[in-house]
């Protein structure tokens, strides 16, 4: 018979402590982490000092950052979208404490950044919630998040990022194009950045 395990809820104090306590091989495949997630769950309330909202884009909030890792809080206001991009070939494992998002996947066929072109498909759409964490595929990383429309409500989600990482490929699927970009916090350690 199939056992279910009930999360416990940690305040994201506990929660950065608990991260601490990996050792870096916990961070080279997805397994350990997200199983870490799957039986964790963020207290809302202990977020504030980390939850900002901008109307134009979704903010991203840095947390915690070590030689391992990067966790960041991104607080989607209801309909905001990222672009299509990957990690620069890093994990990324992603948790939703608050309300609910979708990961839109898309398998890379092709990729030339000289030339600032690609092929892309969609494969799949995955539902976080507060119960339901995910890591990215590192054989298929290509994404996208989105809080849609019809969701109807403000969304937080909490990411991991091993190594930490200050740009990524962008893609658009519609164009077949494809570019770097820098990446921004909004805060740091709940302060402007
Ligand atoms: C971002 O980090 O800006 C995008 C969110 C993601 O990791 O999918």
């Amino acid at each position: 018979m199939a056992t279910q395990v009930v999360p416990r809820q940690l305040s994201i104090q506990d929660f950065v402590s608990e991260l601490h306590k990996f050792p870096e091989a916990a961070f080279v495949d997805t397994g350990e982490i997200l199983s870490f997630l799957q039986r964790t769950i963020v207290a809302p309330e202990s977020l504030s000092p980390y939850l900002n909202w901008d109307r134009q884009h979704y903010t991203r909030n840095l947390i915690d950052k070590s030689r391992l890792y990067e966790l960041i809080a991104i607080c989607w206001e209801v309909g905001q979208v990222s672009s299509v991009h990957n990690h620069r070939d890093q994990n990324c494992w992603m948790a939703v404490p608050i309300g609910r998002l979708q990961v839109e996947n898309f398998h890379l066929a092709s990729q030339d950044l000289e030339h600032g072109v690609c092929k892309l498909t969609p494969t799949n759409t995955v539902e976080m919630n507060p119960t339901h964490p995910c890591a990215v595929d590192p054989a298929d990383p290509v994404h996208r998040v989105v809080n849609p429309t019809q969701f109807g409500e403000r969304a937080v989600s909490l990411h991991i990022y091993s190594h930490p990482f200050d740009t990524c490929v962008v893609y658009s699927p519609e164009q077949g194009t494809c570019g770097v970009i820098k990446l921004h916090y909004t805060t740091m350690f709940g302060k402007p950045a």
